[in-house]
């Protein structure tokens, strides 16, 4: 009896052992299958990314603004437009230039910052309105002319100053809601047509005058569409970025503001940026691509 009972127990031990044996070879087959075809697929990945930066013309992927998510972009980007170099090749499609104005648009971040980029892709709700408002001093603005409070701070230091040199800024319109530029917006398109008026108008939810950060300035003498030709003009273009505002549509970045020239229209950024913006000669959107995206 014993013996039996003996022998009966070395074979479950002996059934137990073999299916722990079978257990671990199939983990293990499976484990280390996982691991070689991911293996493989990362290598793959690897040569595939390699000959798509080649085609690229080894650009520099230290530039941190470069998006890897793009590289289709990029290259289609690249093939249309052979002269320019691989740094605005990504900068011009991080903006988004590949793609035409009002198309791939998206709602604007940073909202109720400083910071915050309105332009042909990026777009305010209807119902966007900026906080902390407030109408600036009718000595250097038209009657219920409204700026975000640092912007209107700022922007009355700027005219007091240009008052010491003997200049007047007056400003001829500020904020705008949603509501406002789309009658504006309109009006232009019966005028003119709706190609031209896009040059110079923004759609309703696309100004940048909506965000109460944007100012059109005369010298309260001629309209503001001659602001160029006034001294005040010559004098924003030396201290305007000192108080933290900067020229928005200048004339060699029309490509890619989609706006026309416009020396009266000056936008509030905050001095940090205005300095910067304005000692490298480049336009808010690419300040923003290069340092503020992601
Ligand atoms: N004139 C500028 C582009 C605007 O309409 O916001
Ligand atoms: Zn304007």
């Amino acid at each position: 009896m014993k013996v039996k009972k003996k022998v009966k127990i070395k074979k479950k031990n002996f059934m137990i052992l073999i299916l722990i044996i079978m257990s671990i070879s199939t983990l293990t087959y499976t484990g280390m299958n996982f691991f070689y075809s991911n293996q493989n697929d990362k290598t793959y990945k690897k040569i595939i990314k390699d000959k798509r930066l080649e085609e690229l013309g080894n650009i520099d992927e230290k530039l941190n603004y470069f998006n890897k998510d793009y590289i289709d972009r990029y290259l289609k980007y690249k093939e249309n437009n052979p002269n320019l170099s691989n740094k605005e090749i990504v900068l011009n499609v991080n903006i988004g230039l590949d793609n035409p104005f009002y198309t791939n648009t998206k709602e604007a971040t940073d909202l109720y910052e400083n910071t915050i980029l309105v332009n042909k892709y990026n777009y305010l709700n209807a119902d966007y309105e900026p906080k902390d408002l407030e109408e600036v001093n009718t000595y250097y603005a038209r009657n219920g002319m409204k700026l975000v409070k640092e912007a209107k701070e700022q922007y009355e230091a700027m005219a007091k100053a240009a008052e010491n040199a003997n200049l007047k800024l007056v400003i001829s319109s500020s904020y705008r809601s949603y509501q406002y530029q789309e009658n504006l917006y309109n009006n232009y398109v019966i005028q003119d047509g709706e190609e031209i008026a896009n040059t110079y108008s923004a759609k309703p939810g696309f100004s940048e005058h909506q965000t109460g950060l944007a100012i059109d300035l005369s010298n309260g003498k001629t309209s503001y569409t001659d602001f160029e030709n006034t001294e005040e003009f010559k004098w924003m273009q030396e201290n305007a970025y000192k108080y933290g505002f900067i020229l928005r549509f200048p004339e060699d970045k029309v490509n890619v503001t989609g706006y026309q020239y416009e020396p009266w229209h000056y936008r509030y950024l905050g001095i940090k940026i205005a300095s910067y913006i304005h000692e490298n000669k480049i336009s808010y959107e690419e300040y923003y691509a290069m340092f503020l995206e992601n």
